[in-house]
């Protein structure tokens, strides 16, 4: 694993420092012959009576903190600056090394970052936004937050990304931007999107929460859409507990990202309307919020990034080991990949065939748990949430998006899985699918 990190300048269109990594074959390990002392036992589901495949419960996600990290923390701990500090600087320098974007505005945390992109996309009253259901709420919210409405395009029945197609459809005089989502860390399909964002000139938000070290075309997202979001979250690639940013190559756009996040107060002459007072003189030039991120958790993330290299490569090995079995397994369906994607990828998505099983998505989640492998759903299509179905949204908008939802469950995946965790979970699939095959 390499945890190297390589220099480059943070110059404008600079070359990203974390380089894609080519398609891996996996280095672990088939699992061998079940050595259960009751053998008879082992093909019968746990939740059926049978043994199941782990006593020790694995979980969908988990950060991974090192020695780094802890002192990482402490040296802030230790300076003069807990927020509104060197660090903040220091890791949208890094960002933008990683990205090759020219500005990162670092904030509290994914969901301020896209009420900051859209506050700075000038969205508002009346205007619309297009997103994908198969997302966590925020990705739609941030419209909310602006008084503008949020419309659901579906998603593509291979990649689950959202479908180019279905977001032309719904551009009308009121969109202002499409917010896409590189769901599962995979990059939503720039070729059609960029195209089709610039020909009706809107702007494109890619909601990358998922997608910290995932390039498309040999560009890493960040770097590519008009405004790109991360969150840090601890389930996320890196963490800094909580966490985000708002990444451009924008100047304008830039300038409205930080005022997003700090009250719209601004020192900058440039910016403000009348001449300084004094050193004391600040204005708040329009309305914004508190979104900072504090110096502890930047000190924190500059040490996951750090590793993000190697957090991926990893990831990248468990995803083509789950691959493998799972594509070989009937019952099951595996996520297509955008040939142009190299995904660090953030959630594996295990797909069940409901015309090849006799059990349904929520039977096949519990024997799951009964195994030992607790998984989890992402997402709820959003517009299913009593919130939205008060605006108006109903079932049966999004087809495909809705067959998704039905029939899918996460997987675990994360960074200090070990190989005997990984063997569990394919082990797990494969006895409840072939158990349970009709
Ligand atoms: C796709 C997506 N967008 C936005 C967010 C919001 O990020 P945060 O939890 O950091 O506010 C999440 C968080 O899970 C997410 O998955």
């Amino acid at each position: 694993m390499n945890t190297t990190k390589e220099k480059s300048n943070n110059s404008e269109a600079s070359t990203p420092a974390i380089k894609p990594i080519e398609a891996s074959t996996s280095t672990i390990k088939p699992i061998e012959a079940s050595t259960s002392a009751n053998p008879a036992a082992t093909h019968i589901p746990a939740i059926e009576g049978g043994t199941p495949v782990r006593e020790t419960k694995l979980y969908y996600g988990h950060q991974y903190l090192d020695e780094a990290d802890y002192e990482a923390v402490l040296e802030v701990l230790r300076s003069d600056y807990l927020t509104c500090g060197p660090k903040i600087d220091e890791l949208e320098e890094k960002l933008c090394e990683i990205t090759g974007a020219k500005h990162a505005v670092a904030c509290s945390n994914g969901t301020a970052a896209l009420h900051m992109a859209c506050m700075a996309a000038g969205i508002g009253e009346g205007d619309e936004i297009i997103t994908t259901p198969i997302t966590f709420a925020a990705s739609a919210n941030c419209a909310l937050y602006c008084g503008a409405m949020p419309v659901f395009a579906d998603i593509d029945p291979n990649t689950y990304n959202i479908d180019p197609d279905a977001v032309e459809r719904l551009i009308n005089e009121k969109t202002k931007a499409v917010v896409a989502v590189d769901y599962t860390g995979q990059a939503v399909d720039h070729d059609r999107l960029d195209e089709i964002c610039r020909r009706h000139g809107i702007l494109l938000i890619e909601d990358a929460a998922h997608a910290v070290g995932t390039f498309f075309d040999g560009r890493a997202v960040g770097s590519i859409a008009d405004m790109t979001t991360f969150s840090f979250h601890p389930v996320k690639t890196v963490t800094s507990g909580e966490g985000g940013a708002v990444l451009t190559n924008d100047d304008e756009l830039y300038k409205k990202l930080q005022l997003a996040r700090t009250h719209g107060i601004t020192r900058d002459p440039e910016l403000m309307e009348h001449e300084a007072e004094g050193p004391w003189y600040y204005e708040m030039v329009n309305l914004g919020y508190n979104y900072r991120l504090t110096d502890v958790q930047a000190g924190l993330l500059i040490s996951q990034l750090d590793k993000l290299s190697m957090f991926k490569e990893r990831r990248k090995e468990i995803v083509s080991r789950y691959n493998e079995a799972f594509t070989k397994l009937e019952g099951v369906i595996v996520q297509q990949e955008h040939p142009k994607s190299d995904t660090c990828r953030h959630l594996y998505i295990l797909r069940l065939d409901p015309d090849k099983l006799t059990v349904n998505r929520r039977q096949f989640f519990d024997a799951m748990a009964a195994e030992g492998v607790c998984c989890n759903v992402h997402y709820i299509p959003v517009y299913y949430f009593p919130h939205y179905m008060r605006l108006g949204f109903k079932k049966g908008l999004c087809p495909n998006a809705e067959a998704l939802y039905d029939n899918m469950m996460s997987l675990p995946l994360y960074y200090s899985m070990t190989d005997k965790d990984v063997n569990d979970v394919i082990e797990a699939v494969s006895k409840l699918a072939d158990y349970f095959r009709v």
